[in-house]
């Protein structure tokens, strides 16, 4: 039935494709807003603590529960969480596992579109000799759909994310990781030594690169019990993993049974953080305070903070002067493409895992229908970006969905399917001991931590669903509604499809 016999083709292969995956614009531009938004160095330490208490203990149990869904041939949240306990509620609990991929790739490509241009751009000298405003007034007429300039290469985008998923796991997904990743490390740590480097008064620079690398990172413990500050550490954290999203386990379903994935989640989840608090916050940063100082980074990063790199950075590396200046811009934007499109990749394989298991959908099929859905998801972000439509679907999607999520399906693992067997699976096969208070962690603390953030994020929640200012937002607010309830009717009509073919979710559990 199922026309799902992928896998990974090796071990390198899947580690790269998993880092891939968290490694997004999430480290590069994410962060480093968030932690200006947050007072720097007030950002440092609930994000470590986050990261330690909270992703940490989450990859371990996405892996775990990818492969073990994988082993009965599931490849999508709902079925895998649906093979882990007869409860009829949680496999509609993984609808949010697909949902939360389709409607951020929605407005993620958008963003990944804009990456290929500011590459071109940067490359035919649009950025030569503008000043600050200028650049920014370019980022806006972009945005503003003055030109055909978005739309077409926003489709070009869609079209090349389809063509690369349509080639499949080792022949496509692999092959990009392979390529991209290395690629990334390169551009990234040649512009991070550039930032780290740079100094004041050299091509009108104000302070030293360490300047802003101070500001960052010197702890600063008067906000840190701002529920805010955590906040924002917390959604941080879940973001740049990819946790709580279903694309981790989606990949993991692909790992053979008896394969290692302790140390491969380990490997990626580090890796990602090596890209994000290493690469990721020695650019931005250091070059944008370097020039701007703090108090217009910290400005500029409160209003518009997804657009911050785009508008000032083609400025900054204009500064720099003759080739490298563009080498730059290529780079910089180049870094932000890969980053974006093995992330991108991720957001699709749920939804085509899904369609291929349970109705038998050819991967070709699957990446065009997934194309098609991003196309008219997509939409709305496009041309009602300035209408904050955009951010709509961030804030739901980006930021609440995958909370939610996280909370139910560590309950499920540590205390419905059981913490003896979520610890085997998590052992099986492992090349490296899990440490045993890992268990602890995974029972008690990460599931208090995500309780704790999901009733602090209540008020803000509330105070976003009952605004009805703007209508291009309420209409994606439906919108979204909507995409949740298709996917679960979908989900439910493959659950009695599979009931009348007596084909059960897990052998032992049946209907
Ligand atoms: N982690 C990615 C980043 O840092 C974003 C991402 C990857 C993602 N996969 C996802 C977001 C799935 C939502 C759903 O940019
Ligand atoms: N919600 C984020 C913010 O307001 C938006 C954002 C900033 C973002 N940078 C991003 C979303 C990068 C996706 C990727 O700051």
């Amino acid at each position: 039935m199922s026309t799902n016999n992928d896998s990974w083709g090796s071990r390198i292969g899947l580690i790269l494709a998993m880092a891939g995956n968290a490694v997004g614009f999430g480290n590069f531009l994410r962060f480093p807003v968030k932690a200006m938004q947050n007072g720097g160095g007030a950002f440092t330490i609930p994000y470590l603590v986050c990261f330690l208490l909270m992703g940490i203990p989450l990859l371990y149990v996405e892996w775990a529960s990818g492969r073990f869904g994988g082993k009965h041939g599931h490849h999508s949240t709902p079925f895998i969480l649906g093979s882990m306990h007869a409860g009829r509620i949680w496999k509609y609990i993984g609808v949010f596992g697909i949902f939360t991929n389709l409607a951020v790739a929605a407005y993620y490509c958008y963003l990944e579109s804009w990456t290929l241009s500011w590459v071109w751009n940067s490359f035919s000298g649009v950025f030569s000799g503008k000043s600050q405003e200028e650049v920014t007034g370019v980022f806006k007429s972009y945005v503003s759909l003055d030109g055909p300039m978005a739309i077409i290469t926003w489709v070009i985008c869609l079209l090349l994310n389809t063509w690369i998923l349509s080639k499949g796991l080792s022949g496509g997904v692999e092959k990009v990781a392979k390529i991209g990743m290395p690629l990334l490390i390169l551009f990234g740590a040649i512009l991070a030594i550039k930032g780290v480097t740079l100094k004041a008064g050299e091509n009108g620079a104000l302070h030293d690169g360490t300047f802003g690398l101070n500001f960052l990172w010197n702890p600063d413990f008067s906000t840190i019990w701002s529920p805010k500050v955590w906040l924002a550490a917390a959604g941080q954290i879940f973001f740049t993993l990819s946790v709580g999203m279903g694309s981790i386990q989606c990949y993991a379903s692909y790992v053979k049974r008896k394969k290692d994935i302790a140390l491969n989640a380990m490997s990626a989840g580090w890796m990602n953080e090596f890209v994000e608090v290493v690469i990721g916050s020695c650019i931005l940063i250091p070059i944008g305070i370097g020039y701007l100082g703090i108090d217009k980074v910290v400005e500029m990063t409160k209003t518009g903070g997804l657009g911050f790199g785009f508008q000032t950075m083609p400025y900054l590396f204009q500064q720099w002067g003759g080739v490298f200046s563009i080498i730059a811009g290529v780079f910089f934007f180049g870094l932000l493409f890969f980053a974006g499109i093995t992330s991108s990749l991720a957001m699709c394989t749920p939804c085509m895992g899904f369609m291929q298991d349970e109705f038998g959908w050819s991967r070709q099929k699957a990446a065009w229908a997934f194309g098609a859905t991003i196309l008219i998801l997509g939409l709305p972000t496009v041309l009602y970006f300035n209408e904050g439509v955009f951010d709509e679907y961030d804030y739901w999607a980006g930021d609440v969905s995958l909370v939610i999520f996280a909370l139910f399906e560590i309950i499920l693992f540590a205390w419905v399917f059981g913490m003896k067997r979520g610890w085997d699976e998590m052992n099986e096969g492992a090349d490296i001991k899990i440490p045993s208070f890992m268990k602890l962690i995974i029972q008690f603390i990460s599931p208090l931590i995500i309780g704790f953030i999901f009733v602090m994020s209540l008020p803000d929640l509330w105070k976003n669903l009952s605004d009805f200012s703007s209508t291009p937002k309420v209409v994606a607010r439906l919108l979204l509604l909507a995409l949740w309830l298709a996917i679960a009717w979908l989900v439910r009509t493959a659950y009695y499809k599979r009931k009348r073919e007596g084909r059960y979710l897990n052998q032992e559990l049946k209907f």
